[in-house]
């Protein structure tokens, strides 16, 4: 069995030291690969030291909406060299945050829109984060119409009408462990009607560590296998079919090996 953790954060704090012992015990839990997401140039520039020094680790690059303030056109320039990497798989985190505002909604609305460009002139896939601002991303990505490159939701929290919208538009969804939260209903309802071919599957950590583990503080990829089987079993559908078609699904849309 193989699956891909599809948005870690493995340059975060409570990674630094123990990265072999996490590689591992995702190696061991089944989670063969995984994509580490750059949310700041800093960030981005060590998610890519950290995929090359590691078989079957990916990278991203972006900054993420809460530091849109800091976009700059030497940001930019400097995210589209660091794309040159081999292991550079997305575009990424990019969006919409008006839960926090650590940017302003302007701020961010620019950087997403930068973010959007340098993906679609890359031809890399994007990572969407749109918390509390579903119609004002979709506002922003609309004006790019034919030029968006493949998109994927990540973290999806919404409505199975907010998914079907995004299904219908040709994107993906990816969700963490949350769609394992008791208080999830609306979240399951959605991931009863996104099909398996448009479907891929994240922690996020080391946040958000999926049920039954919710109480391990460090989230990471080992854990991706709980919120797997509860999707499996959520869908009825046998677990080992489910993980192969999500990961063939994942490879395509990253254009993994
Ligand atoms: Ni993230």
């Amino acid at each position: 069995m193989e699956l891909i953790d599809t948005h870690c954060h493995l340059t975060f704090d409570p990674f630094t030291d123990q990265i072999e012992q996490v590689l591992r015990r995702s190696r061991e839990a089944g989670v063969t690969s995984c994509i580490t997401v750059g949310t700041t140039l800093e960030d981005s520039q060590k998610a890519i030291e950290l995929a090359e020094r590691h078989d079957n680790l990916y990278a991203t690059v972006a900054v993420h909406p809460h530091e849109a303030k800091t976009v700059t056109d030497k940001t930019m320039a400097q995210l589209e060299t660091l794309a040159q990497s081999e292991k550079v798989v997305a575009v990424g985190e990019t969006g919409l945050d008006f839960h926090y505002d650590f940017s302003t909604p302007e701020q961010q609305k620019e950087a997403f829109t930068r973010h959007l460009e340098l993906a679609a002139d890359l031809n890399l896939p994007v990572i969407i984060h749109s918390r509390e601002a579903f119609d004002e991303t979709l506002t922003i990505m609309n004006e790019f119409q034919s030029t968006l490159p493949k998109v994927v939701f990540h973290c999806f929290s919404g409505s199975a009408e907010q998914a079907k919208i995004l299904l219908d538009k040709g994107w993906y969804i990816s969700f963490t462990g949350v769609v394992t939260f008791k208080n999830a209903e609306k979240t399951r309802d959605a991931a009863k009607i996104v099909p398996l071919d448009r479907l891929m599957l994240e922690t996020d950590c080391p946040y958000m560590s999926p049920e039954p583990m919710r109480k391990q503080k460090v989230n990471e990829p080992a854990l991706l296998i709980h919120t797997a089987r509860f999707l499996a079993e959520l869908k009825d559908l046998d677990f080992t079919d489910f993980a192969r078609a999500v990961t063939a699904t994942t490879k395509n849309f990253f254009a993994l090996p």
